[in-house]
């Protein structure tokens, strides 16, 4: 573990997300929807550097595991994240982030005229493609600005 990485402090239990592209942990906390307001304990590094990233975020949540969606939305931001599960300061599990085919329910369409925005109640779905996401009922595509789609 390089000296970067432990410049943000060990947690007791909780989830580490490692290996987050430099300048996405912001994004991260708002797919978990993470603002502080709630009281969590939230630790985040930011621009640390990484042997395999160059720079990284890391972002630490005390006393949470995430959802599948949650990782799910995390790894169109950051596909080489690697999600740690914590509990009494030991890492008990460890797994990488795998991009789904489609996410469902989490992104809004951009296009106003799509289904999915309007008074339908039809819920929104983004086939997941290599540099993006596009909408299965309009085609729209979002790229590096998925996170402003939450
Ligand atoms: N971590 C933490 N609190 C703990 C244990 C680990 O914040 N009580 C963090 C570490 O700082 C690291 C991540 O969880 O950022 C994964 O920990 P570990 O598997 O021990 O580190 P590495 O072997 O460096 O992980 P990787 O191989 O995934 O880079
Ligand atoms: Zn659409």
């Amino acid at each position: 573990m390089s000296d970067d990485t432990l410049r943000v402090a060990k947690i007791r239990s909780g989830t580490v997300i490692d290996h987050v592209p430099g300048g996405q942990a912001l994004n991260v906390l708002a797919i978990l929807g993470i603002d502080g307001s709630a009281g969590e304990a939230v630790s985040v590094g930011m621009n640390v550097s990484s042997d395999r990233l160059g720079q990284k975020d890391i972002v630490k949540v005390e006393g949470r595991e995430l959802s599948q969606a949650e990782v799910d939305v995390i790894s169109l931001i950051a596909p080489a994240a690697s999600i740690n599960i914590v509990r009494d300061y030991e890492v008990v599990e460890k797994n990488r982030v795998v991009r789904p085919e489609r996410v469902t329910g989490v992104l809004t369409c951009p296009n106003h005229n799509c289904i999915t925005t309007g008074n339908e109640p039809v819920e929104s779905a983004f086939d997941v493609l290599d540099g993006g996401v596009r909408c299965a009922y309009c085609d729209t595509i979002l790229r590096e600005d998925i996170a402003a789609h939450l």
